[in-house]
């Protein structure tokens, strides 16, 4: 009997945590467009959340959860994977995964935005991310074949289930099958001028699997992070929310505390309110730094921001860090159910390209990395253990959720790629892509000024002419670049991101418009669902 075999897009906590969990037996490959060792999940500081004090508990961290997501998370969602993700963490730390400990050998936990308890697990200090990845790497079987610069240009779809990928290895478009097929290549962190993720990252999952006909939901529910260090136009990085949680003060130039009467919990407000406060100073002519006065032994706990301090030429002394807020996390992605599974048999998505309801409209801190190592283990698990061992998959998903279609424009006219229609089998030769004639900062800056922080429909409308007016020229895939790839991709998303932003007439979470302030539960409790409606069988 063959080997059940798998290929996993990506090399993030998610992509790792999955291969980790896989039964042994499987064949493996790891397709990433850079290296492993690239990505966001490396560039995590805070950590992962997970109840530990005794008076804490998992209701407490669900209710955290739904109250930061603003009425829009999934509760059935959220109690089966948070309950999971405690087990998940605290099996890590059994298993000698070095979290942070004081001297007495006891777990230092942090304390984030929104959250009602110390309940931020981390290493190295501010490291978490990098160390989890190269823990997760570390544990992986030796027989995994991992081909890095690998990039997947699409999704080879036969009788309505996925059976590969179509990729650029080694210079050449190769083509890959297997079994199952996961998505684990993060969100589009790129779409925007200041971002706080890899470069690299630029929607790439998300449009593989619309365009193999998967749904995406809830595009229009961008986390912006209160506090990037942003330098005369250059982003340096994140400047966690865990600076706020040692006792950290966002106040003005004239040392005005900016969330004084903002919001019962200050400064560790749920994070768009807190970017929000923050974008209207920035708005309003006035600067924002984070006061640093009271965090303690700074250098010690927080190691990777003393770095990236170093780099932008900021004195510690001065212990005010200039912040601005910046594109962080999708709260949206590829529609899945707690397994992974997306509306495409064999296909799946996990971590930040999969959106399972879990974060709603707006993301709990250290909530991610906990999904993306859940997620992992159980579409490894329970789609894969069960189902390969079996033979072909034959799992249906269970998608079912309250949900309003994307229907203000069509999302199939939005699609300009030249490509085959979902179902098809796609031929190497006959493939070509939209490029479209811009540049990608650009791109950025048009996402950032009209579909960022605050929006209205003014400016999405703008947005939007601009976007489909673009002029553009047909590329064979042959002949695609990275760049140019990578920036159809992008383009493709911001029409879609753009479109559902424009649907949601109401303000929910990271989904803010000036023209409809308030969240209107009556006419907005479902998720705007993306896709491609498709004829083919
Ligand atoms: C942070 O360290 O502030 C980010 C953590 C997260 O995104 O959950």
């Amino acid at each position: 009997m063959p080997k059940p075999s798998v290929i996993v897009i990506g090399a993030g906590a998610a992509a790792l945590s999955l291969i980790a969990s896989l039964p042994e037996g499987c064949s493996v490959r790891l397709l990433t467009k850079a290296s492993v060792r690239s990505g966001n999940s490396m560039l995590a500081q805070g950590g992962i959340a997970a109840v530990h004090l005794p008076q804490d508990s998992v209701a407490s961290h669900i209710e955290d959860t739904l109250t930061a997501g603003d009425g829009h998370t999934d509760v059935a969602v959220v109690a089966d994977l948070l309950a999971e993700g405690s087990a998940y963490v605290h099996r890590l730390a059994e298993n000698g995964f070095p979290f942070d400990r004081d001297a007495q050998q006891q777990i230092r936990l942090g304390l984030e935005g929104a959250h009602s308890f110390n309940r931020i697990f981390h290493a190295g200090g501010d490291a978490t991310g990098r160390i989890l990845t190269e823990h997760l790497l570390a544990s992986i079987p030796g027989d995994v074949s991992i081909l890095e610069h690998t990039h997947v240009l699409k999704l080879i779809v036969e009788k309505g289930r996925c059976t590969g990928v179509i990729a650029r290895h080694e210079g050449k478009l190769a083509t890959f099958h297997a079994d199952s097929v996961i998505i684990a290549s993060g969100g589009c962190g790129s779409l925007y001028a200041n971002h706080s993720g890899d470069a690299g990252i630029t929607g790439d999952g998300l449009m593989l699997a619309y365009e193999a006909g998967a749904e995406l939901c809830d595009l229009e529910f961008m986390q912006f992070h209160p506090t990037l260090l942003v330098k005369k136009g250059t982003t340096y990085g994140l400047i966690s929310e865990a600076v706020r949680g040692e006792g950290g003060v966002l106040r003005d130039e004239s040392g005005l505390a900016i969330m004084d009467g903002k919001h019962p919990l200050g400064d560790l407000a749920p994070r768009d309110i807190v970017a929000r406060a923050i974008h209207e100073q920035i708005q309003s002519g006035h600067d924002v730094h984070l006061d640093i006065r009271d965090c303690a032994n700074f250098t010690e706990r927080f190691p990777t921001i003393t770095g990236i301090l170093n780099k932008a030429g900021i004195e510690l002394e001065a212990q005010k860090i200039p912040v601005v807020p910046g594109m962080h996390f999708m709260m949206g992605g590829i529609k899945v159910d707690t397994h992974g599974c997306t509306a495409v048999p064999g296909l799946y998505a996990i971590g930040e390209a999969a959106c399972t309801g879990l974060h709603g409209a707006n993301r709990l801190a250290s909530n991610s990395l906990l999904e993306a190592l859940v997620l992992g283990q159980r579409a490894a698990r329970h789609g894969f253990d069960h189902s390969l061992r079996n033979g072909a998959i034959s799992r249906e998903p269970d998608l079912s959720s309250d949900s309003v279609s994307n229907e203000s424009s069509d999302p199939h006219d939005l699609l300009t790629c030249n490509s085959d229609a979902p179902g098809s089998t796609p031929t190497i030769g006959n493939l070509a892509w939209t490029v479209p004639h811009t540049t990608l900062p650009e791109l950025q800056r048009q996402m950032s000024r009209h579909a960022s922080i605050v929006r209205h429909a003014e400016g999405l409308k703008q947005l939007e002419h601009w976007l489909n007016d673009l002029p553009s020229e047909e590329v064979p895939l042959s002949d695609l670049t990275r760049e140019q790839a990578e920036l159809a991709r992008l383009w493709q998303l911001a029409r879609l991101v753009v479109a559902s932003a424009l649907l949601r007439t109401e303000s929910r979470g990271a989904h803010y418009r000036a023209d409809y302030p308030t969240r209107l539960d009556s006419q907005w409790s479902g998720r705007t669902v993306t896709h491609i409606r498709s004829t083919a069988p």
